[in-house]
C-alpha cells in the first residue's frame, strides 16, 4: 500500500492570456489530495476517468482511494492533484521508477485524453513541483518562493474552462483590434508583477488591474463580482478571479493580521472561503 498526496492552484497572473502566448503566474496551494493504492487483481476501484487511465497507463492492477482538501471543478486544479497523486502512488507502490518530470508529463497526456484535447499542463506541473511557476512561451519555470497570504472565494457557481476559452478566442478572431490591447496589457501587468513580489500593495493593485482586463474579456461573472469586492472593501491588498471566470474562484492578497477578517467577509457575500499560502512541497509520499 502506498499513499502520495499532491497540491492544488491557482493562477496569479496571466490566465487567458497564457493561451494565446503571453506570460503567466500561477503557484501551488495547501489543499492536496490523498490517493492511497493499494495492490490487487480486478479490485473495487473508485468511479474515476482520471484514476482508470492511471492504471492503464502504467499496466498495473490495484485500487485507489482518495482524500480531497480541494473543490473539484471550481479552477483549482482538483483533477490535476488528483493524477499526479495516483501516478505517484502508483510510482511507489509498482517500484516503476518514474521521476517527477515523467510523473508530470504522464499526469498532463492523462488529463488531455480525459478532457478531450483542452487540458492545461500548468495544472499537472504545478501539481507535481509545487512552488511559483512562470509559464512563458508555452513553458514553465520555477520561480523563487513567495510568502503570499491569499484567501481563495470560491463562487460555487460551475464553470467550463473549453467554453470560456473558447468563447474569448471567438471574441479575438471578432474584434483583433480590442481583444489584442488587452492581451497586451495582461500581459505587461504580469510581467511588472515579476518585478513586485516584495511590494505586495503594488501586487494586489496589478491583482484588481488582471481582474478588471478579464472582465473586459467577457469572462466575468455577478457572484464573482460580489466576492471580490467583499475582499477588497476588508482589508485585501488586492483580489481577482483566478482561473477561467464565469465562476469558479477568486483569490485576495491579504495582510497577514486580515486573512480571517477578510475570510469572513467572502463567507458573508455567499462564498466559501479557503485561508492559503504557497506549496512548495509539490507531490509527495506520505
Ligand atoms: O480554470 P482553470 O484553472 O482550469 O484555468 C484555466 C486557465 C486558462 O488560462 C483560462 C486556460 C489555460 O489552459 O491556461
Amino acid at each position: 500500500m502506498a499513499t502520495c498526496s499532491a497540491p492544488g492552484k491557482v493562477f496569479l497572473f496571466g490566465e487567458h492570456a497564457v493561451v494565446f502566448g503571453k506570460p503567466g503566474i500561477a503557484m501551488g496551494i495547501k489543499p492536496r489530495v490523498f490517493v492511497t493504492v493499494r495492490r490487487g487483481k480486478n479490485p473495487p476501484r473508485v468511479n474515476s476517468p482520471y484514476i482508470e487511465n492511471c492504471f492503464d497507463l502504467t499496466g498495473v492492477n490495484g485500487s485507489a482511494y482518495i482524500h480531497s482538501q480541494l473543490p473539484s471543478s471550481s479552477g483549482l486544479g482538483s483533477s490535476a492533484a488528483v493524477t499526479v497523486a495516483t501516478l505517484s502512488a502508483i510510482n511507489e507502490e509498482y517500484n516503476l521508477g518514474m521521476d517527477r518530470s515523467h510523473i508530470a508529463s504522464t499526469a498532463f497526456k492523462i488529463e488531455k485524453k480525459v478532457q478531450r484535447g483542452r487540458a492545461s499542463p500548468t495544472d499537472t506541473f504545478v501539481s507535481t513541483y509545487g512552488g511559483l511557476v512562470l509559464v512563458k512561451d508555452n513553458k514553465r519555470r520555477i520561480l523563487p518562493p513567495e510568502n503570499l497570504n491569499l484567501v481563495i472565494g470560491n463562487t460555487m457557481v460551475s464553470h467550463k474552462t473549453a467554453e470560456l476559452v473558447a468563447m474569448v478566442g471567438e471574441f479575438r478572431r471578432n474584434n483583433p483590434y480590442v481583444v489584442d490591447p488587452i492581451l497586451d496589457a495582461i500581459e505587461a501587468v504580469t510581467i511588472r508583477s515579476l518585478h513586485n513580489f516584495h511590494n505586495q500593495k503594488t501586487l494586489g493593485r496589478y491583482m484588481d488591474v488582471n481582474h478588471a482586463l478579464l472582465e473586459a474579456l467577457g469572462v466575468g461573472h455577478p457572484m464573482l463580482t460580489r466576492l471580490v469586492t467583499a475582499a477588497r472593501t476588508s482589508g485585501a491588498y488586492g483580489a481577482k478571479m483566478t482561473g477561467a471566470g464565469g465562476g469558479g474562484c477568486m483569490i485576495a492578497l491579504c495582510p497577514k493580521r486580515s486573512k480571517n477578517r477578510i475570510a469572513k467577509a467572502i463567507e458573508a457575500a455567499e462564498g466559501r472561503a479557503i485561508i492559503t499560502s504557497i506549496d512548495t512541497d509539490g507531490v509527495r509520499t506520505e
